[in-house]
């Protein structure tokens, strides 16, 4: 089927972005379960790198089923083209020089692996924020797992719908035994030491 779709290619390339921004762009992709501490690192990352000067954008799971993402549920299909969005809004703001936070439970390790795709190599940053389902559990911070257990919620990450850990994420971050301020401190040296940040 010819589609007739021409690509409008911009005046102004990514690389003279990040020379106006100052700094690289790129996406930190953070993956987990709920209540694993996904939202709350980016918000604590977006802070420091604020502090830094960077320009950041946090796109949240939560957040963005309220508005670009309303019409998703979270069956199969719906988390998978809800992943597939998010990453192709990632992409929008990294090629606009933004780092893009993502949090995201994003439980599907191929869906995740597209999105990387679409990426240069140094450009995706892929976190795995490492908590056990009994932590998340405890936590409970929005009581949807109580929900669960109480009012039968059904096809919930970790209880009786998949979650896929990554098998090579350039980072790892374990919420059971790290605070949040030694998380953000493990991400920021590992940009700096890649040279994603000045
Ligand atoms: S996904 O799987 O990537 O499409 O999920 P995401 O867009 O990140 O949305 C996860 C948040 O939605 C709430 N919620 C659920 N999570 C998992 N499973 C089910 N069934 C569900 N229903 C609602 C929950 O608040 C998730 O937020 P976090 O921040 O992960 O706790």
């Amino acid at each position: 089927m010819t589609r007739n779709l021409v690509w409008a290619k911009p005046n102004i390339d990514s690389y003279q972005k990040n020379i106006l921004s100052g700094h690289s762009s790129f996406t930190l992709w953070l993956t987990g379960l709920s209540g694993s501490g996904k939202s709350t690192l980016a918000q604590e990352l977006e802070v420091k790198l604020y502090d830094m000067g960077v320009h950041t954008v946090i796109l949240d799971g939560d957040n963005l089923r309220h508005g670009l993402c309303r019409d998703l549920d979270f069956s199969e299909y719906g988390r998978l083209e809800n992943i597939r969005r998010v990453g192709e809004v990632s992409k929008l703001f990294v090629d606009s020089g933004i780092v893009t936070l993502v949090s995201l439970i994003s439980p599907y390790r191929e869906a995740r692996d597209e999105v990387r795709n679409l990426f240069d190599d140094e450009s995706f940053i892929e976190v795995f924020v490492k908590c056990g389902i009994d932590t998340c559990i405890k936590r409970d911070p929005k009581g949807l797992y109580q929900k669960v257990k109480k009012e039968g919620l059904r096809g919930f990450t970790g209880i009786d719908s998949p979650y896929e850990e990554p098998f090579n994420p350039e980072i790892v971050i374990d919420t059971e035994i790290s605070t949040i301020e030694e998380c953000v401190v493990t991400i920021i040296d590992y940009l700096k030491s890649h040279e994603r940040l000045n």
